[in-house]
């Protein structure tokens, strides 16, 4: 089937370098002679018909822009079986033939039952900062989240130090602790609570009884935000009741991480992505998510994407213990 009208969404938690995959999908696809019409709100956007037609002038001095330009919605309505089969007249009548949805987990859960319900070309790009989807080695946004959190925590170590406090610094990442992790290591945490190992230890009393803090001025501890890790909250009340000695204070970084303008590996990715989308509609390719491997990209069947859960590498816990003494 000739594809003569692509159409393209970001959708769930917006992520930083959402901007530069929009402008690289429109660019591409203009480029391979397929006209490309914005889809707005996410999947919302197709239920309430808002869609706009993208020209290669609409995407310009958007690649440095963190947020989306197509803005972006968690939509319940697409949720259901009247709203899906809502959506598929909005793309009949608006004669898109195949979609690009930029998004999560959710995102591309809903992309793969639209996809099959309807026989519709949908390729999925992995935009979060999450990085939690399986079958690539990073998504759009993570790189840039990640640095957010760098930046915040340096600056929370130097009140720590100077006050000799125990910080808890909580981060994003619902369901997978890759940001609290690899934020931990990279601002020299004193440990990382995730949520991957929650329901193995107290991670909480390792630390305590690993005798974190004994030679050291400040400590700080990143957080996934998760019910599973009891969040930094949880887990300063529990230091406060069970452990009065130390001097305890909560920082919750937040939405401060979806923003901002995307980091050089973010824009580069959402490039390569964004055109590897296009390429994989020309070539026939349904129901994949881009992904990324060692650098190569690849596609990845939305079923494994979705279904699978992302190892994380959580040895690098003893990495951020044995650079903390
Ligand atoms: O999935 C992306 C994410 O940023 C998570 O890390 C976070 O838990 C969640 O979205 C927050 O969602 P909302 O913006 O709807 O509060």
């Amino acid at each position: 089937m000739k594809i003569e009208c692509l159409g393209i969404l970001t959708s769930g938690g917006d992520s930083p370098g959402m901007n530069a995959a929009v402008r690289a999908v429109t660019r591409t696809a203009i480029y391979n002679g397929m006209a490309v019409k914005g889809i707005m709100r996410g999947y919302k956007g197709l239920v309430t018909g808002e869609v706009e037609p993208l020209h290669t002038q609409n995407v310009s001095n958007i690649i440095q822009q963190g947020g989306t330009i197509l803005k972006t919605a968690r939509c319940q309505e697409f949720m259901t079986a009247e709203g899906r089969a809502t959506a598929y007249e909005t793309m009949r009548r608006e004669k898109i033939d195949a979609l690009v949805v930029i998004g999560g987990d959710g995102s591309l859960t809903g992309a793969r039952i639209f996809a099959q319900e309807f026989d519709i070309p949908i390729v999925g790009i992995p935009g979060t900062i999450d990085n939690d989807l399986f079958g690539t080695d990073t998504t759009i946004g993570y790189d840039t989240a990640l640095n957010t959190i760098m930046e915040a925590v340096d600056k929370i170590r130097d009140t720590a130090s100077s006050h000799e406090r125990l910080f808890f610094v909580e981060v994003m990442g619902r369901s997978a602790g890759f940001l609290a992790l690899n934020g931990a290591l990279a601002v020299g945490a004193e440990a990382a609570i995730i949520p991957e190992i929650a329901t193995e230890v107290d991670q909480l009393e390792e630390l305590i009884d690993n005798g974190f803090r004994k030679s050291k001025n400040s400590s700080i501890v990143l957080v996934a935000e998760s019910e599973l890790t009891g969040g930094a909250m949880g887990l300063a009340a529990r230091v406060k009741e069970e452990y009065p000695e130390y001097d305890v204070r909560v920082t919750i970084l937040g939405h401060i991480q979806r923003g901002g303008s995307p980091s050089a590996s973010d824009r580069i990715l959402a490039s390569r992505m964004g055109e590897a989308a296009v390429n994989a509609l020309l070539e026939g390719q349904r129901n994949v998510m881009v992904g990324i491997q060692n650098g190569e990209l690849d596609y990845v069947p939305f079923a494994k994407a979705i279904r699978n859960i992302k190892p994380i590498e959580s040895e690098l816990l003893n990495t951020v213990k044995i650079l903390s003494i």
